[in-house]
Formats: C-alpha cells, structure tokens, sequence
C-alpha cells in the first residue's frame, strides 16, 4: 500500500498504520482522512490481518488534531460537511471495523488526533502523551465525535471540564480517567501493543466482529435508553401500583401494591 501521508507497516497478522506529516504535527488534513479510509477499507477486507495499530510518525505527536489551515476559511454548510463527511470515512468507521483497532497515543493527541483515538477500540499511551480537545479555544466544537464518546468513555463531568478548558491531561491523568488503558515508556509502545495483538490475534476473528459489534449497538443505544426510560415513565402513571403507591405516601400509610 502505496500512501502520500501515511506509512502501512506489515508484521504476520499486524497491520501498523502510521500518520506520517511529522512537520505539521500529523494533523488530519483531508486528504491524510481519505487515506486513512483506504487503508482501512483495505486492510479489513485482507483475511491475514486480524489486528491493526494506528499511530503518528515522529516522537512528539500521535496527531495534533484536524488540520486548522485548511478549515480555517469555511463556511457554516463547509463546516457542517467537514464534520459530517469526517465522521463518515474515519471516524465512524474506524469504530464499527470488524478487526480490532488499538490507538497507540505516542504523543500530542489533540482535537480531532484526541477523536481518533476515542474512535478506536482502546488506547494505549507512551509517558509523554498529552490529550485534550482545544477547540473551544478556536471558537469551534469537537465536531468527529469528541462530545459524544469521551463523555461515554471518561463520564460527563470529567468531559465537560476537558472541552470548556480546552486543557490537556498528561498520560497518568489519561489512565486514572479510563481514556487510555496501559501508559508505557515511548520505546516501548509499539512493541507493547505487539504484544496485545499477539493475545487478541489466538482468538476467534469472528467471535471478536461481533464483540465489538455489540459492545458498540450498547453504546449507540444510549439515545434510545433515554427515549424508552420518557415512555415507561409515562406508563407508569396509567397503573393501579402508582395510584397506590402515591396514595399511600400522601395518606402517610405504607402501600399494599396490587402489582398492576
Ligand atoms: N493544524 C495544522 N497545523 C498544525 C496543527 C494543526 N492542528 N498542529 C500543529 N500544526 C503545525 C504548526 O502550525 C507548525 O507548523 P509550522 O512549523 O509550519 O509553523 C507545526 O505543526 C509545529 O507546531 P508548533 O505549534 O510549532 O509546535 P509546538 O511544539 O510549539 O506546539 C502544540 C505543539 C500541539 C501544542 C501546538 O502545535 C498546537 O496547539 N496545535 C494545535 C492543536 C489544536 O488546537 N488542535 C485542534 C484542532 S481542531
């Protein structure tokens, strides 16, 4: 595989895909986006790969986020397409890929670096990695999925506090907050989730698409949780066990629930 912006490095059943704009920090720009898409597209159709590592060339950045130079100019409709189409190619579908995907953060992982990583199915950060989402800080959004997976994955405050400072953590922080799972010195990164790919690699291919597809139908059911919980709320008011229940508490007696 043959990239302008990427290196594809391939090991037995290990597919290593490094981002590769070292000068510009890795920084996503869209043309980098499609080539990701390809390379992914192509290595998940390849049947001897099982596992694949994305990574960002160089020892200070795994990605600095989407490239800021290129979008800098948009529109409100331009700015809505980017984020749309970004979401389309990468970042959606980096985290329904049927094979395993293992972010290896190996240094800066800001905006949209941050949201590829959150795209992935884990991460694992070298000792100098440094994570935030500084876009409120460009007047922006995190607009590749950023508010809707790191509150998921960190929980709603810790997310909350990232975004509005447009702050980085460093990677200890990242560990004790669940967004990276092994914090390992930078020489050894790669050989670290080597070894991961190695464990993932005895196992079902096939057992493994569908894990990762339910774990991701579990998350993306959210919403509907949400919907469901305002519905039997709702219902809940038309049964005898409410009007009971409420009667009671009113009555300052305890209920006798008739279970309908
Ligand atoms: N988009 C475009 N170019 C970027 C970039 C981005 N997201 N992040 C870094 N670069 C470029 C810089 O413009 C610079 O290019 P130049 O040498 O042609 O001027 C080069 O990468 C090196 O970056 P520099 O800022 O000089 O490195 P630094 O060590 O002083 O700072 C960072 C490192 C990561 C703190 C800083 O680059 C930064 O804040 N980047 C932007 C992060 C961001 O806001 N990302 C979210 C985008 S939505």
């Amino acid at each position: 595989m043959q990239f302008e912006n990427l290196i594809v490095e391939i090991e037995d059943h290990l597919a290593t895909v490094i981002i590769n704009r070292p000068k510009k920090l890795n920084a996503l720009n869209k043309e980098t986006i499609n080539e990701l898409h390809d390379a992914f597209s192509t290595l998940e159709t390849d049947t001897g790969i099982q596992v694949i590592i994305v990574t960002g060339s160089g020892e200070k950045a795994f990605v600095a986020g989407a490239d800021i130079a290129e979008f800098a100019h948009f529109s409100v409709k331009k700015g809505e397409e980017l984020a749309a189409r970004g979401q389309k190619v990468l970042f959606d579908f980096v985290e329904n890929l049927s094979k395993p995907v293992i972010a290896a953060v190996n240094g800066f992982a800001l905006g949209g670096g941050l949201e590829l990583a959150l795209a992935c199915h884990f991460r694992v950060a070298s000792e100098n990695a440094h994570m935030g989402l500084p876009e409120v800080s460009l007047g922006v959004i995190p607009g590749y999925g950023g508010t809707q997976r790191l509150p998921r994955l960190i929980g709603k405050g810790r997310a909350m506090e990232l975004i509005m400072t447009a702050g980085m953590i460093n990677a200890s922080e990242a560990r004790e907050y669940g967004l990276v799972n092994h914090v390992v010195p930078q020489e050894e990164l790669l050989s670290f989730c080597g070894e991961l790919s190695d464990r993932i690699s005895k196992n079902s291919p096939v057992a493994i698409s569908y894990a990762i597809k339910a774990v991701n139908t579990g998350f993306m059911n959210t919403a509907r949780g949400f919907e469901a919980e305002i519905k039997a709320f709702g219902e809940c008011f038309g049964t005898a066990d409410f009007k009971e229940g409420t009667s009671a508490f009113l009555e300052k007696r305890k209920a006798k629930f008739p279970g309908a």
